[in-house]
């Protein structure tokens, strides 16, 4: 079985979790690439339904490594809250699971620093998830950053931790006119940390490079989606991390030549949460309906998500950018009962008409979609498990789907469940993608 990355192709939010849960049952090795504790993975299985924020949902399957790549950053206080809620349900969390040395830790200031920025931002801000991301990330960055690694050495966490917190502390206190930190206070809490998370903590690229020349076959999963992304997002409405599938390479120390398929996840229709531009937005009783009907609340935050009509030039924008293989088209479902349903192939903008997704984020959030209408069905498609059972009208809009994005389709969900999936082809089968750009 080959390597596959799977990514989200809108905003985020678009049921990669179950996706990769059903994969994993194929893979031998589960990896987490980027982002941190701001992802939410929600999957439903016989023995409950369970929400992942940083350990990949392959751990619910027996055999399977799991694996937090260093491209994560990682809050040890909501990891171990994340492993406690997990064995509570009997989960075993134990050689199965590892986390890179490189990955980058979130410490508490990291927190405060994002809530004062934040807050300092106005309508200007980013509507973050709170969890501290884009302040780890700075670190990264900016080399001052404390990665998982350095648990394992007190003195020197202890000495990484007394420098940046003398210049964070005056920054927090004189910009922000906001509390500093105690080092000893943090340290100590984190060498509690390092006594949970200690066997855990290893050099996992040499992990993962050892099983696929094993011939064990590794899934990627990404977090947030294409249009989060720090570079092909719509910045800086996005997260700090690389959410594309070249992440995948980059936050895991395995070589982009061995990467080998990438599916993109994509809701039937689309959803944003945050701040930022959202040109198919339906702010009417059609995007209400869609919210409620598609339980639209973040997993993370419990926020309402924006919601609006598949938009084809983020999702052909995103088969480029990430090299799409296939897709997964999620929640179609949702759009049971819709009249008619639109489908965005363009948008015009100053007289132009944009088929390429536009990178100058003006253009994005003045912009008029322009729209192709079709038919929608009243048949419920909940719980169908063969295409040939989908309504016409239906397949008419996947088919659209894959014309207007230029990628195939392998999977469809109809539902939360496991068993609730159409799988046409398996996303790990060989073929090129059928890119149109
Ligand atoms: P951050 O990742 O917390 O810095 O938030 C940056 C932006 O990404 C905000 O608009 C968040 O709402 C959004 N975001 C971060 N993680 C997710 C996710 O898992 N799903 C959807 N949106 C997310």
């Amino acid at each position: 079985m080959p390597n596959l990355v799977v990514v989200g192709t809108q905003w985020g939010d678009e049921g990669k979790g179950k996706i990769v849960d059903i994969l994993a049952r194929d893979a031998d090795v589960v990896v987490r690439f980027q982002g941190g504790s701001n992802a939410g993975h929600t999957v439903v299985t016989d023995r409950g339904t369970f929400v992942f924020h940083l350990i990949p949902s392959g751990i619910l399957y027996r055999g399977k490594l799991c694996v937090i790549g260093n491209g994560v950053v990682v809050d040890p206080a909501a990891l171990i809250e994340e492993m406690d809620r997990l064995e509570a349900k009997g989960v075993k969390i134990g050689k199965n699971f590892a986390i890179s040395q490189r990955a980058h830790l979130i410490l508490p200031y990291h927190k405060a620093i994002e809530k004062a920025a934040e807050q300092s931002k106005g309508s200007r801000r980013i509507g973050t998830t709170g969890r501290g991301i884009g302040p780890s990330y700075a670190d990264k960055m900016a080399r001052i950053g404390i990665r998982a690694g350095d648990l394992l050495n007190p003195p020197l966490f202890r000495a990484k931790l007394e420098e940046n917190l003398g210049e964070i502390n005056t920054f927090l206190e004189r910009l922000y006119q906001v509390k500093g930190f105690h080092v000893e206070k943090v340290f100590q809490e984190y060498m509690g940390y390092a006594e949970r998370l200690k066997g855990q903590i290893v050099e996992t690229s040499l992990l993962l490079n050892r099983a696929i020349d094993r011939g064990q076959s590794v899934l990627f999963e990404g977090a947030q989606g294409t249009h989060l992304d720090v570079d092909f997002g719509t910045y800086p409405y996005v997260t700090s991390s690389s959410a594309a599938a070249g992440g995948a390479a980059t936050g895991t120390g395995v070589g982009p030549t061995k990467l080998e398929r990438v599916m993109g996840v994509a809701k039937a229709y689309t959803t944003r949460v945050g701040s930022g531009p959202f040109p198919t937005e339906l702010t009417d009783e059609i995007g209400c309906g869609l919210q409620e009907r598609g339980k639209e609340f973040g997993s993370t935050t419990g926020r309402p998500r924006r919601c609006g009509w598949f938009d084809g030039v983020l999702l052909r924008y995103a088969t480029r950018v990430n090299g799409l293989s296939s897709l997964a088209v999620t929640k179609l479902d949702v759009l049971d009962g819709c009249k008619e349903l639109k489908l965005c192939t363009g948008y015009r903008y100053g007289g132009a008409l944009y088929k390429e997704m536009p990178a100058d984020l003006q253009v994005l959030s003045e912009c008029q979609p322009q729209y192709e209408v079709m038919s929608g069905w009243t048949a419920a498609t909940t719980g169908v498990t063969t295409y040939k059972n989908l309504p016409v009208q239906a397949k008419r809009y996947l088919q659209r789907i894959e014309e207007l994005v230029g990628c195939r389709i392998d999977m469809i969900s109809t539902g939360s469940k496991r068993s609730e999936t159409i799988i046409l082809r398996s996303p790990f089968a060989p073929s090129r993608a059928r890119s149109k750009s």
